[in-house]
């Protein structure tokens, strides 16, 4: 795809754009109001009705001879501006239209798993019928748009897909993760006729071995600007922090895209962030020929910045503006950014402004309960704060760049971010798709390092290490400021791992010291750890059922436990730190289980909804050592099981445990470090505590009571205030007469919203078939979650049950 600034551009390709010395920008005919400088428009709104792969007559007309590029302008039926969509589904964007496809179980065919990397969802060479998804929706065009430059960005389409524009093919764009750019102008009508973006997305091929989703399941951007602007990501700030403070380098794409040379000038603002301007520049004056792109770099100092960190994420802002000579503004782009200092050291690990920290990180799909991969932007921030919440401060973005949402959350909330590559190769598009990538992400000051990739089959190879090598050249042209590294599982003394910067272990933690030793100059660390797998609140393996105990004891062989990882890791300061996998449960690769009813992976801290699971607290103890918590595990409902022994264990970090079973102290333990501790009480209801003591001092405790049988349902909401669009996260849980959590119950739950929309529901259930796209579901293990999109003011979400009593919130819509 393009790189930044495409042909058109360059040559600039409107007779109407005006030299911005002459008074007016636009010619006849004459604008009912000045245009504004740039116009960015977020397209939410679309209709939405699948096509056909393989059945001509069920995909709109496309392919339907050979002549199908035969004209400009009639590839397809659906592209038409004059198609009539009426019948088609109104859907929001970000949009995965697998979410809502039943699971079914592909053919057996030699080498095939039938679906269950993609977690058994009805898409793929199988199904031709669910596998292509096309979407439309009209733009507002204006006669004061005509000779203006007008583009689509689109974050990320799964997967293969050409976007139309009144019929045209104008772009097409085959990686399902990297962000896109398509122009528009030369195809709009300015006269009020309609115009129609159409977006033909192909998902029968995937690009992992994990849930993809698909469909536009990121935001997309339509933006309008005068032919003399500043190009998608055309403004690039990078810092060095020293004693002095921080000399902020700014360097400012400006694109001539008219056919006569321009003068212009360039004036910079940087806004501190409490949002007060700091600096403007004195402008300064930028003289392009025809077509002819520039950089204009310029630096700020501060003498006392304030520092983007993991405890104040402090974000600037630059404001990029183009005037013309007589000062009309022209163009304006807004871009933010960190200071902040980064560097990995092969003896004390990664450094954040001049500070060792340890990089107490998960790796994570894009995929959650309800939504699938279109995740919207609110609920990348609760999934970020889920993983702040245990402690952990780095994300790994496996195995693909994420959404520019989860990057601004990440900024915001001071969570750092490895951003991956999914396509290791340097052929043209591979390097494309890394091109973008970074010069979409460079900014963000939660990004500290580039991934290659991931265990690919070359990753030992010469070819692998020419491979890579190249990319990383690459990344050093774009991006100077951040080293590379590569999730390897083997071969680490050879191939990639003799190229890229930070050395990544895919378990294996037990072998990074020795690796240590043979290449003590090579910083390290572990992009993939531990791999425990657990349902949550279940305690007993019923391989029959597809369970597995939610102690930290499961794992296949490849992996270890939490503790046998951590405790490697937490005592060696040359080890950056590690990434578990995962942080939250995803869709596809079903492990340990990988025929249906197993839909999704168990290797998750938290489960697919985001609701911890036992070993989240043993993180938590050790992330957060200086809050003093014990966890208890199991919970206390084993009716038949009186007198029987049963596991008990407590994650903590108190020095010192105490057990007791209905008020009677079972005895003091001393928890050792990065470790946990175990009982076996012989089972008899009522309330088991655990009591963590620093010395004498009662520091935490923790509760299990057998409960009675479920009585009623508690919601509860992740913020009682959203704005008009967003959604909320609605949790709710089963409880007893007496307000106890039932941790066993499964009664359907019904959620409703009065002025909002249940968009999707799950459970965590790593073996529920039931849909996603509904608004009731079982509980599983006591709780089920909806995700809700407020429409507007007032909003009431409710949950209800036979039987049970319900429970209902407001929220105020602003
Ligand atoms: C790794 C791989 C991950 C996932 C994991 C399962 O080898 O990088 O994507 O498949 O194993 O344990």
């Amino acid at each position: 795809m393009n790189d930044g600034f495409t042909r058109r551009e360059m040559i600039g390709a409107s007779a109407l754009a005006l030299s911005l010395s002459s008074t007016a920008l636009h010619a006849a005919p004459a604008p009912a109001a000045a245009p504004q400088p740039r116009r960015r428009e977020r397209l939410e709104r679309w209709r939405f009705h699948l096509g056909h792969a393989a059945e001509i007559d069920k995909d709109f007309g496309f392919g339907r001879d050979q002549r199908t590029f035969a004209k400009a302008g009639v590839s397809a039926d659906a592209a038409s501006p004059k198609f009539d969509e009426s019948g088609w589904a109104e859907v929001l964007v970000p949009h995965d239209w697998a979410v809502a496809l039943p699971f079914a179980q592909g053919p057996a065919r030699k080498d095939s798993d039938r679906g269950a990397a993609h977690g058994f969802k009805a898409i793929g060479r199988d199904f031709p019928e669910n596998s292509i998804g096309w979407y439309r929706t009209p733009i507002r065009v204006t006669p004061a748009d005509r000779g203006r430059r007008i583009w689509l960005e689109f974050d990320g389409v799964f997967r293969d897909c050409l976007v139309f524009v009144n019929g045209y093919v104008v772009g097409r764009n085959e990686s399902g993760y990297a962000p896109f750019r398509v122009d528009l102008d030369d195809f709009l009508d300015y006269d009020g006729g309609p115009n129609v973006i159409t977006v033909r997305a192909d998902a029968t091929l995937g690009e992992g071995w994990f849930y993809e989703g698909a469909g536009i399941y990121r935001h997309v951007d339509l933006v309008s600007a005068s032919p003399v602007h500043i190009p998608q990501w055309g403004t690039v700030v990078r810092s060095d922090v020293d004693a002095s403070g921080a000399t902020v380098h700014i360097a400012t794409d400006v694109l001539n895209s008219a056919d006569a040379p321009v003068d212009a000038q360039l004036r910079l603002t940087l806004i501190n962030p409490g949002g007060q301007t700091v600096t403007v520049n004195e402008p300064i004056a930028i003289n392009l020929g025809a077509g002819e792109q520039r950089t204009v770099d310029y630096d700020a100092h501060f003498a006392a910045p304030q520092l983007w960190s993991i405890e104040a994420p402090s974000l600037y802002t630059v404001r990029a503006e183009l005037l013309a000579m007589d000062k009309r503004l022209i163009d304006t782009v807004e871009t933010r950014f960190g200071i902040r200092s980064i560097r990995f050291d092969s003896q004390h690990g990664f450094f954040l402004n001049g500070k060792p920290v340890k990089l107490l990180g998960t790796a994570n799909h894009q995929d959650h309960a309800g939504v699938g991969a279109g995740i919207p932007d609110a609920l990348h921030r609760w999934r970020v704060t889920q993983l702040q919440g245990m402690g952990s401060n780095a994300w790994r973005s496996a195995h693909n760049p994420p959404a520019t949402a989860l990057l601004d959350a990440c900024d915001e909330m001071g969570m750092l971010m490895i951003v991956e590559q999914r396509y290791n190769s340097s052929d043209p598009e591979a390097v494309s798709q890394l091109e973008r990538t970074i010069r979409r992400d460079r900014n963000h000051p939660s990004v500290i390092l580039w991934s290659l990739g991931n265990e690919e089959p070359h990753q030992a190879t010469e070819r692998g290490a020419r491979i890579n090598a190249e990319l990383q050249q690459h990344v050093r042209r774009l991006d100077p400021t951040r080293s590379t590294t590569f999730a390897m599982d083997q071969g680490w003394d050879k191939g990639v791992g003799r190229v890229v910067d930070v050395l990544g272990f895919n378990y294996r933690t037990n072998q990074i010291e020795a690796y240590h030793s043979r290449h003590p100059d090579q910083p390290v660390m572990g992009t993939e750890t531990a791999s425990t797998v657990a349902t949550r609140g279940e305690y007993a393996n019923d391989p029959a059922r597809h369970i597995v105990r939610a102690y930290d004891t499961e794992h296949p062989w490849w992996a270890t436990t939490a503790e046998e990882w951590w405790t490697i890791v937490a005592d060696r300061p040359y080890i950056a730190g590690g990434f578990v996998w995962t942080g939250f449960d995803y869709r596809g690769e079903p492990t340990p289980f990988d025929t249906l009813p197993s839909i999704s992976s168990q290797f998750g801290i938290l489960d697919t909804c985001g609701f911890p699971k036992d070993n989240y607290f043993y993180y938590r103890a050790w992330w957060r050592p200086d809050e003093p918590r014990v966890h208890l595990l199991p919970h206390w409902n084993w009716p038949g099981r009186e007198g029987n022994p049963i596991e008990v264990w407590a994650h903590g970090n108190a020095e010192e445990v105490e057990l007791r079973l209905n008020g009677r102290s079972l005895g003091r333990k001393t928890m050792p470090r990065n470790r946990h501790l175990e009982w076996r009480v012989p089972y008899a209801p009522g309330r088991i505590e655990a009591i963590g003591y620093n010395g004498s001092r009662v520091v935490a405790r923790d509760v299990r009571q057998t409960s009675g049988p479920a009585h009623a349902v508690r919601l509860t909401l992740d913020r009682r205030v959203a704005r008009t669009g967003e959604v909320v996260i609605a949790n709710a849980a089963v409880l007893d007469a007496r307000g106890r959590p039932v941790p066993t119950a499964d009664n359907l739950l019904r959620f409703s919203a009065s002025g909002g929309i249940v968009i999707g529901v799950g459970n965590g259930n790593p073996n529920s078939l039931e849909p996603d796209v509904a608004s009731e579901r079982h509980a599983f293990n006591g709780l089920a979650q909806a995700i809700i999109r407020v429409a507007r003011g007032p909003v009431q979400i409710s949950v209800a049950s036979d039987g049970l009593s319900a429970s209902r919130m407001r929220i105020v819509a602003v």
